[in-house]
């Protein structure tokens, strides 16, 4: 778990837009909705061209005023650093980065060409700096070392940052690999002997079919080709990329020892199409052998697929934290699901500041949407989502004591064929498709609190209990409440009985449940 002031922390957070920390003006607005969706946690840009807008000369009193305003409003922040990459681009190289393209090489989709035209940007031309250039590594680590060793004077004590990210979607476009004369050299040459001898061994276990195929199929040793097949290309840029990352990852801990992540732009067809060489999926094992110093591999989700590619990022032993997501009606059963089920580090809908007032397709929401489901195109309600925030933020102490144990599960209406949770003597089974209540946003987690009691939250669905004991195969209720925790206490607000005995939650509800079983 993520530990902030000594206690396991549950990151409930949301990610600003890009430019909404490039001043104090318009953070801070930004800091507000945060609080009135009960979040505890803002994602927040730091970037390298304001930070040392001359090379040499640093400057973080926007950095510490973002500080500042967070704690008095007992927000913690995770910092995203825009260093050499922003979505596969230089976009935040300081200006004597980006004007010394001898000095700070650039990538080469094409072989002697830094630039190429991608139809996905409306015509924008594409660029991006090399990660394969010594000098572009040694100034952003050198950036980056200072950014860490200030936060540790400034921000130890208080511990308001929580976790750094490392660079932003990193990889390349346009190409599969780079095709500099450098990295042509290093592909052509041979694949580092440990490396080969990972990918193999340890590796195989947990790799991806088509990955698994190539290695498989390639030789011991030899060029990237020979080793790696079909992958090569792909896999000698992930290398490379984080190799990079996981240089300026540790010139920053050498400073102050914060937890790091990467995130990643996913697939979508063909590398190249998507980011190149980034921390995607396919390429976890080769991001965690080049990357040692970095803590947790992130997925920004925009695509249909959610819970395919928690499954996929929680494969080899890494916590999911998803600091990018759609802000769209299954915002907040999916932020709970990941919590019950995949006993999250944290959750973050993009661009979270328009959350109930503008819906624009630079949430992401419109990727990867599935038209024949309207909850897609629905935006998510910002009473809701402060809800199930403010819902998760109390009990938060009770949830990470569980984690890690079978005592907190969640079930989700994306996944009907999964509808009951087991805990020992009782089964937990959340009816999400019934004839009077069938909603896409269901979700209900089960706390197990005793042998015989459950705190629930759901939306959307009838809840039962069920008997696993053959002795005793009939379950009664001995107390059904509905309220909340307040100061780590629970506060019933209604003892329910009757009608609402029934357990319907038509919307999210807190309920606490005592049963037993009989023969
Ligand atoms: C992914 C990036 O990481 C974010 O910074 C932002 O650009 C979003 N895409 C926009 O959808």
């Amino acid at each position: 778990m993520l530990i902030v002031n000594g206690k396991p922390f549950l990151v409930l957070a949301g990610e600003m837009h890009n430019s909404s920390s490039s001043t104090l003006q318009a953070a801070l607005p930004v800091f507000d909705k945060a609080k009135e969706l009960f979040l505890n946690t803002v994602l927040t840009p730091v970037t390298w061209e304001l930070i040392e807008p001359e090379e040499g000369v640093f400057d973080f009193s926007l950095v510490d005023s973002l500080i500042l305003a967070a704690r008095e409003r007992s927000l913690k922040l995770g910092l995203l650093w825009f260093g050499a990459w922003k979505n596969a681009q230089c976009f935040y190289a300081p200006s004597w980065v980006k004007t010394d393209l001898k000095r700070f090489r650039r990538a080469q989709p094409v072989k002697g060409q830094n630039k190429v035209f991608l139809p996905l940007f409306h015509g924008m031309e594409y660029t991006t700096l090399s990660a394969f250039c010594e000098e572009t590594l040694q100034a952003d680590s050198r950036a980056f070392a200072k950014l860490m060793s200030h936060l540790k004077v400034f921000d130890e004590k208080d511990q308001t940052v929580v976790y750094v990210q490392v660079e932003n979607e990193t990889g390349l476009q346009g190409a599969v690999r780079d095709h500099s004369d450098e990295a042509d050299a290093l592909f052509e040459g041979p694949v580092p002997e440990d490396f080969a001898a990972y990918m193999r061994g340890p590796a195989m276990e947990t790799l991806r079919k088509d990955m698994r195929a190539a290695v498989a199929e390639g030789n011991p040793g030899g060029s990237w080709k020979e080793v790696f097949g079909n992958q090569a290309e792909e896999i000698f840029q992930a290398s490379y990329t984080a190799r990079y990352v996981d240089a300026v990852a540790a010139a920053g801990k050498a400073e102050y020892d914060l937890p790091m992540a990467v995130n990643a732009w996913l697939e979508i067809n063909e590398p190249g199409n998507y980011p190149s060489g980034g921390p995607i999926g396919k390429m976890l094992e080769v991001w965690k052998y080049h990357a040692p110093h970095i803590d947790v591999f992130c997925p920004d989700i925009y695509v249909r697929d959610f819970l395919g590619v928690c499954d996929e990022f929680c494969r080899i032993g890494n916590p999911l934290l998803i600091p990018e997501t759609s802000a769209h009606s299954y915002a907040g059963p999916r932020l709970v699901y990941c919590v019950g089920h995949y006993h999250a580090w944290g959750f973050a809908p993009f661009g979270f500041e328009e959350i109930g007032e503008v819906f624009s397709s630079s949430l992401g929401a419109l990727f990867g949407m599935d038209t024949s489901d309207p909850l897609l195109a629905t935006p998510q309600d910002a009473g809701e989502y402060a809800w199930y925030n403010r819902t998760l933020n109390d009990c938060q102490e009770l949830l990470c004591e569980a984690y890690g144990t079978k005592r907190l599960q969640a079930v989700i209406g994306e996944r009907p064929e999964t509808d009951t949770m087991c805990f020992g003597r009782f089964a937990v089974k959340a009816i999400m498709d019934s004839p009077h209540m069938s909603r896409k946003d269901s979700v209900c987690l089960a706390l197990q609190t005793a042998s015989d009691e459950f705190i629930l939250i759901a939306n959307a669905c009838f809840v039962r209990v069920l008997s696993l004991d053959r002795e005793c195969p009939n379950v009664d209720l001995l107390c059904l409440e509905d309220g909340e925790f307040r100061g780590g206490k629970w506060e019933a607000f209604r003892r329910l009985n009757g009608d609402e005995a029934n357990i319907a939650c038509w919307k999210p509800t807190l309920l606490k449940v005592k049963v037993f079983a009989y023969g």
